[in-house]
């Protein structure tokens, strides 16, 4: 089932995301219907607060880069519960976007290497070093379950060129091709 996504000025994209116990009510499901809101959406990856739940649940699909990224070829993870342990590696700057902030595009500086703890889709726990894109795209939507956005990270005047974007979001102004749910 396709869910709304959850667009700037929702109340739950600032929350922090709790922990779930491994007997989560409809947890397959959630999963699977994240995946399918991701694919329709074309994202790259999607946060269980976009969906409006406050819970440490991610999607990731990388399979789209596989042309560029062999490493990448039928990628689609499922993480529940992760955290990033520690940050580290050179900063790397790069164009992200995010579908709770639709038609905003900027650069990000980020850490290219991360270490991570996470349950797989079967609970199975994981102790990772993850570099590169895909530490990128984990500390991307990692922030969303600390009730972070990307745009957080942005120089004050990179904010103040955005902000008419976001203003228009806060009055539940969001042009996108996937169902949404707004402020307003
Ligand atoms: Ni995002």
């Amino acid at each position: 089932m396709i869910l709304p996504i959850y667009i700037y000025g929702q109340s739950v994209l600032r929350k922090v995301a709790e922990d779930i116990p491994t007997d989560y009510p409809g947890l397959k499901e959630l999963i699977t219907n994240m995946f399918e809101t991701m694919d329709h959406a074309d994202g790259v990856g999607l946060a269980a607060p976009q969906v409006g739940l406050p819970v440490r649940v991610v999607v990731i699909d990388l399979d789209v880069l596989s042309d560029e990224h062999p490493e990448f070829k039928g990628f689609r993870k499922a993480y529940i519960n992760p955290h990033i342990l520690e940050t580290s590696g050179e900063e790397i700057s790069m164009e992200e976007g995010c579908l709770s902030l639709p038609g905003i595009h900027e650069t990000v500086k980020r850490s290219d290497r991360i270490h991570v703890s996470y349950l797989d889709e079967e609970l199975t726990p994981h102790d990772e070093i993850v570099e590169g894109y895909l530490a990128r795209v984990m500390q991307h939507e990692f922030d969303h379950l600390e009730g972070k956005m990307f745009i957080d990270h942005l120089s004050p005047l990179r904010k103040q060129m955005i902000k008419g974007k976001l203003n228009a979001m806060l009055k539940g102004k969001a042009h996108c091709t996937y169902k949404v749910k707004t402020l307003k």
